[in-house]
């Protein structure tokens, strides 16, 4: 079975994920941690992102690989895991440029297929309801007001409570990875819609789980 849970930024998608596997026992799929790898690698190896080539990028992508773990699945770059290194500032303002890279789609979209196809899966992205598993029987679209998303996104960063000009800051980024990302965020037309921004995460993931127990019955 898969559980596609799709978002904006800082939406808390890739925590709820993981946290939702876990419960289901199911194996959590980041999906956006791939396109992270190739942006880590192309920083590296591609010189500067403004002259990057869509076919030089993709040959790259090559080296990148979707490894299973304990809990999921981690990407390899090289065979040897890229850990904390792929959320670093660098990466982050780059992986748009990436993610819009068709080819390099069709390569995470095929990765992803494949963990689901060998596993139960909850996979977090952009697309996974819309493009890459259209047939999930269940799909979740989670938003979030942009300033509550970046307060949370801050508290995780900082490990303390962000001052409100530290918390504008933050959600004027985000607003702007909103519309880099904009064409890749789609809500499928059967999407079950959660606005976590009233939500504590126990509660975010006691209703997916809720959902997809009642939905895995019905299979
Ligand atoms: O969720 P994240 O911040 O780790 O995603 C990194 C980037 O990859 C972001 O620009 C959105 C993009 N992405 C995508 O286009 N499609 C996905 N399925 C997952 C992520």
């Amino acid at each position: 079975m898969v559980v596609a849970i799709d978002g904006p930024a800082a939406s808390g998608k890739s925590s709820t994920a993981r946290w939702v596997a876990e419960r289901l026992g199911f194996r959590h799929v980041d999906s956006g941690a791939l396109y992270r790898a190739v942006t880590w690698l192309a920083l590296s190896e591609a010189g500067d992102p403004a002259g990057w080539r869509e076919e030089a990028v993709r040959a790259l992508a090559e080296r990148v690989a979707l490894s299973p773990t304990a809990a999921g699945f981690e990407p390899l770059v090289d065979g040897a895991a890229v850990g904390e290194a792929i959320r670093g500032t660098d990466v982050t303002r780059n992986v748009s440029r990436v993610a819009q890279l068709g080819s390099v789609r069709t390569w995470v979209n095929e990765r992803v297929r494949a963990a689901g196809g060998s596993h139960d899966v909850v996979v977090d992205g952009r697309d996974i309801g819309t493009v890459v598993f259209p047939e999930a029987p269940l799909k979740i679209f989670l938003v979030a007001d942009p300033w509550e998303r970046a307060r949370r996104r801050l508290i995780q960063r900082l490990g303390r409570h962000p001052q409100e000009d530290e918390i504008a800051e933050e959600t004027e980024h985000l607003v702007l990875r909103d519309s880099k990302d904009a064409t890749q965020t789609v809500q499928a037309r059967d999407a079950v819609l959660i606005d976590t921004t009233f939500l504590t995460q126990a509660e975010q993931v006691d209703r997916i789980v809720a959902l997809a127990r009642a939905r895995s019955r019905v299979l």
